[in-house]
C-alpha cells in the first residue's frame, strides 16, 4: 500500500519504517527540515536500538522516503498516519494544534476518493470528529474521506519490537471499508485487531496508559510504606504479580514515571473528565503521587549524607526517563537535579546515550551539572550515588571500583537494582526505594 506518516518522531519514523519493511510505499512527512534533510542522508534523529539499520535498509530499497512536503504526500498515499506531537499545554489539556494544522493540509489537498486518515497521535476523545471537520470544510466535503482512530502502544526503547509484534491493534471507525482497509495493513503482524467505534478507540488509548502509571503510583505507595516497616518491596510484588487478575508487570517500584506519553496522558484525561464535569479522583492522587516520587530519592540521598547535601557532590547514574531511550521529556532525573543544585548540592552524572538530550533540557531549564562520558567518572571523589535509570550497564557495574572512588560508600538506588544484601556485605550504606531496610538486616 502507498502511505504518508506525518511526523516524523518516535511514533512516526517507527512506523513508517516498519510498515516499509512490511513491503509498503512509505513517505514520511515532517515539518523540521533539518531532521528531514538528515534521515534523507541516513542521519537517525533519536535514539531507538535497531532503528537506523532498518531505516538505511528500507531507505535504500526505495520503500522509505522523506519530504517535508505534505501535500506531496497526501496526493500519494491511500492512507495518511497523523503521528505528530501532542503536547500538554499548562492547563494539561493536550495541544492539538500540530493535528490541527496537518488535518487542513490534508483537507486542502485532498485529490481521490476514500483516501483513509489515520489519527495514530494519541488525542482527546473526540479528536477524530475535529479532524473530520476540519478536512471536510477545507475540502468542501469533496472527495468523500474517511478518518480512523489508530491508537500506538510502543515503548521507546523496543519501539520496533513492540511494532512488528503488537498486543493488539485497534482501529476506531464505523466505516466498514476503511476498516477493512487498516485491519489488512496489520493482519500480517497480529491476529489481535479489535475493531470499535472512534470515541471508544481513542479512550482505549488513555485508558491503557491510566492504568499503566496507576499500577506504578501505587507500587511506589507500598513501596514508600515497605521503607516504613522494613518490609521488601520486590517480594512484595513478585508474589502479587503471580497472581494472574493482578500480573508483575509495571510493579516495579522507583523513583516515579517520566516520558512522552504516561504524564502528558493522566493529565489529558483528567481534563477530558473535568470538561465533562468529572472528577477522576483516582488519577489525580497517581499524579501526586508520581510528582513526589522522585524528591523520595532525593530524601534518601540527604539520609545518607547526614541530613545535609549542601556542598556535596553526588553522582547520578542514568538521566534518560528510562533505559534504551536518549528521550529526556519529563524525565524524573530533571526533578531530582534541580533539587539537589536548590540544596546546594554539586551533580556529576554520566548516561550512556542521553547525554546530548540531556545538557539541552537541563539547559532549558537553567540547570547547571556536569555530564561526564565515563560511568565510573561521574563517582570519582563523589559522597554519594544515585542510581535514577535502570540501564543494564549500571546493573552489572563493578561496585568493589565504586567503593573506591566514592568518598565513603554510599548508594541511593531510585530504581531497585541491586540485591541489598550484597551491597551491605561490600560495605554500602545503601538505601532504595522500598527495600532499604534489608540492607540493614
Ligand atoms: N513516544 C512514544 O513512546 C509514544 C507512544 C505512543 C503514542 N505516542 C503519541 O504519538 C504522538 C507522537 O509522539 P512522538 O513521541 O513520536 O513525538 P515526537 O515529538 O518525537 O515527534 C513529533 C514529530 O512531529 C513533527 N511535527 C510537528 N508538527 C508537525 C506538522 N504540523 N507537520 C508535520 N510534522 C510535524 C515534529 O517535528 C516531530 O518530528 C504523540 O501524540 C504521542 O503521545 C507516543
Amino acid at each position: 500500500m502507498k502511505l504518508a506518516v506525518v511526523g516524523t518522531g518516535y511514533v512516526g519514523l517507527v512506523t513508517g519504517t516498519c510498515f516499509a519493511d512490511l513491503g509498503n510505499e512509505v513517505l514520511c512527512v515532517d515539518i523540521d527540515e533539518e531532521k528531514i534533510n538528515g534521515l534523507k542522508r541516513g542521519r537517525i534523529p533519536i535514539y531507538e536500538p535497531g532503528l537506523e539499520e532498518l531505516v538505511k535498509r528500507n531507505s535504500a530499497a526505495g520503500r522509505l522516503r522523506f519530504s517535508t512536503e505534505l501535500p506531496e504526500a497526501v496526493r500519494f498515499a491511500e492512507i495518511i498516519f497523523i503521528a505528530v506531537g501532542t503536547p500538554p499545554l499548562p492547563s494539561g489539556e493536550a495541544d492539538l494544534s500540530a493535528v490541527r494544522s496537518v488535518a487542513r493540509t490534508i483537507g486542502a489537498n485532498l485529490d481521490a476518493p476514500d483516501k483513509i486518515v489515520i489519527n495514530k497521535s494519541t488525542v482527546p476523545v473526540g479528536t477524530g470528529d475535529v479532524v473530520t471537520a476540519i478536512i471536510a470544510e477545507e475540502s468542501g466535503g469533496e472527495p468523500p474521506f474517511c478518518v480512523v482512530s489508530n491508537p500506538e502502544f510502543l515503548r521507546e526503547g523496543s519501539a520496533i519490537g513492540d511494532s512488528m509484534e503488537p498486543d493488539r491493534v485497534v482501529i476506531g471507525t464505523d466505516d466498514k471499508y476503511a476498516a477493512e482497509k487498516v485491519a489488512a495493513l496489520y493482519r500480517v503482524l497480529t491476529k489481535n485487531i479489535v475493531i470499535t467505534d472512534r470515541l471508544s478507540a481513542e479512550m482505549i488509548k488513555y485508558t491503557s496508559n491510566a492504568l499503566l502509571a496507576t499500577k506504578i503510583s501505587f507500587i511506589n505507595e507500598i513501596a514508600n510504606i515497605c521503607d516504613l516497616v522494613g518490609a521488601d518491596v520486590e517480594a512484595v510484588a513478585d508474589a502479587v504479580g503471580l497472581d494472574s487478575r493482578i500480573c508483575r508487570a509495571f510493579l516495579n517500584a522507583g523513583a516515579g514515571y517520566g516520558g512522552s506519553c504516561f504524564p502528558k496522558d493522566t493529565k489529558a484525561l483528567i481534563d477530558t473528565a473535568a470538561k465533562h464535569g468529572y472528577d477522576f479522583q483516582v488519577l489525580n492522587a497517581v499524579e501526586a503521587v508520581n510528582a513526589q516520587q522522585p524528591l523520595r530519592l532525593v530524601d534518601r540521598l540527604r539520609e545518607l549524607l547526614d541530613g545535609e547535601l549542601s556542598g556535596r557532590t553526588v553522582a547520578l547514574w542514568g538521566l534518560s526517563f528510562k533505559p534504551n531511550t536518549d528521550d529526556m521529556r519529563e524525565a524524573p532525573s530533571l526533578i531530582v537535579i534541580e533539587k539537589l543544585l536548590a540544596e546546594g548540592a554539586r551533580v556529576r552524572a554520566y548516561d550512556p546515550v542521553a547525554a546530548e538530550t540531556a545538557a539541552e533540557a537541563l539547559d532549558e531549564l537553567g540547570l547547571s551539572i556536569e555530564i561526564v562520558d565515563e560511568m565510573y567518572a561521574a563517582c570519582d571523589g563523589a559522597d554519594a550515588l544515585a542510581v535514577i535509570t535502570e540501564w543494564n550497564q549500571f546493573k552489572d557495574a563493578d561496585l568493589e571500583r565504586v567503593k573506591g572512588l566514592l568518598s565513603a560508600p554510599r548508594l541511593a538506588d531510585g530504581r531497585n537494582i541491586y540485591n541489598p544484601a550484597e551491597v551491605a556485605e561490600l560495605g554500602f550504606t545503601y538505601r532504595s526505594m522500598g527495600r532499604s531496610a534489608l540492607a540493614e538486616r
